[in-house]
């Protein structure tokens, strides 16, 4: 029987959230000594464990079918390889936000990336980076490093960097600033898809329904309340993502209960604008799975 393998990155920002979605839809694993590949006991699913760069060239070599990666790696390899058509995005994850950022000096006189032209800029995306940078028309001299780039511009050996940031914290501790964003990346599934069989084609697809379900489950909220009839409308209105509610009266009251999905995040303030509508008793519940 058909199995396929999924890369994940064996340890760092994206490892545990990767590990913990393939559970959400099912997967466990049989955990090998060498710790390196983990077979799928429940679903013909295995996993291995690499570094997050090589991912995408994995995928591209046929060594996987599937592997889970921040946008902004994927991207360069496509760019770096050229081979948009082969590595395809399968379904954003909705974790490991992060941005690619140019960023100077603090004391460096400077408000706009134009201003960067003919200087040298050290990153370890360097096809990403000449690409963003060129589609703005601002020609640069990249200095390609595989890591520590935040330290390029005390040593002299760059004037600027394009680096990821996530909390800034690398770029306050070197004394940079962030002066624009470049891109925005998140983790993804990205899958080498067009050359497999049909067999794993339909493993494929129902992991990807799955998956879509627990994504859908995540974004989504149950909420209860209680609020007077004759705001029924204004209610529904008020409820993110929610078309057709389900109402219950309430025995012996003119009030009725209110249940709805709603498919859009929930913030206090939604919460506050429908207690101002009348509402009471107001619960906001996680939705554990979901299958459309
Ligand atoms: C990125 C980047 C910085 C750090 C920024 O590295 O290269 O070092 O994260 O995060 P911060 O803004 O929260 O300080 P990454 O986590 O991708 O590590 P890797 O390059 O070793 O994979
Ligand atoms: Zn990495």
């Amino acid at each position: 029987m058909s199995r396929l393998r999924v890369a994940i990155q064996k340890s760092g920002r994206l490892s545990e959230k990767s590990l913990d979605i393939l559970k959400s839809c099912g997967l466990s694993f049989a955990r090998s000594k060498d710790k390196l590949f983990w077979y799928g006991r429940d679903f013909p699913v295995d996993v291995l464990l690499v570094r997050d760069d090589d991912i995408p060239r994995m995928l591209l070599d046929g060594v996987c079918e599937l592997g889970i990666v921040g946008e902004n790696i994927a991207s360069e390899v496509m760019l770096e390889r050229n081979s948009e058509s082969e590595l395809k995005r399968l379904r954003k994850l909705g974790f490991g936000h992060c941005r690619l950022s140019i960023a100077v000096p603090e004391e460096m006189e400077i408000t706009a990336i134009s201003q960067l032209a003919g200087t040298r800029i050290a990153t370890s995306y360097p096809a990403l980076t000449r690409h963003l940078l060129e589609k703005q028309g601002i020609e640069t001299h990249i200095v390609e490093l595989s890591g520590s780039v935040e330290i390029a511009p005390g040593l002299g050996t760059a004037d600027a960097i394009s680096d990821l940031v996530s909390t800034g914290t690398t770029l306050r501790a070197n004394h940079l600033r962030e002066l624009d964003e470049l891109y925005q990346s998140q983790a993804a599934l990205y899958g080498r898809v067009n050359d497999i069989s049909a067999e794993k084609k339909a493993l494929l697809d129902r992991l990807l329904s799955r998956l879509e379900g627990v994504m859908q489950a995540r974004e989504s909220k149950y909420v209860m309340l209680h609020a007077p009839r004759e705001a029924l409308e204004r209610i529904t209105e008020l409820l993110p993502g929610v078309e057709h509610p389900s109402i219950m009266p309430l025995e012996g009251s003119d009030r009725i209960a209110i249940h709805a999905v709603c498919g859009e995040a929930v913030f206090w303030e939604h919460l506050e604008a429908l207690k101002a509508e009348g509402a009471s008793a107001i619960l906001v519940l996680p939705v554990e799975k979901m299958l459309a």
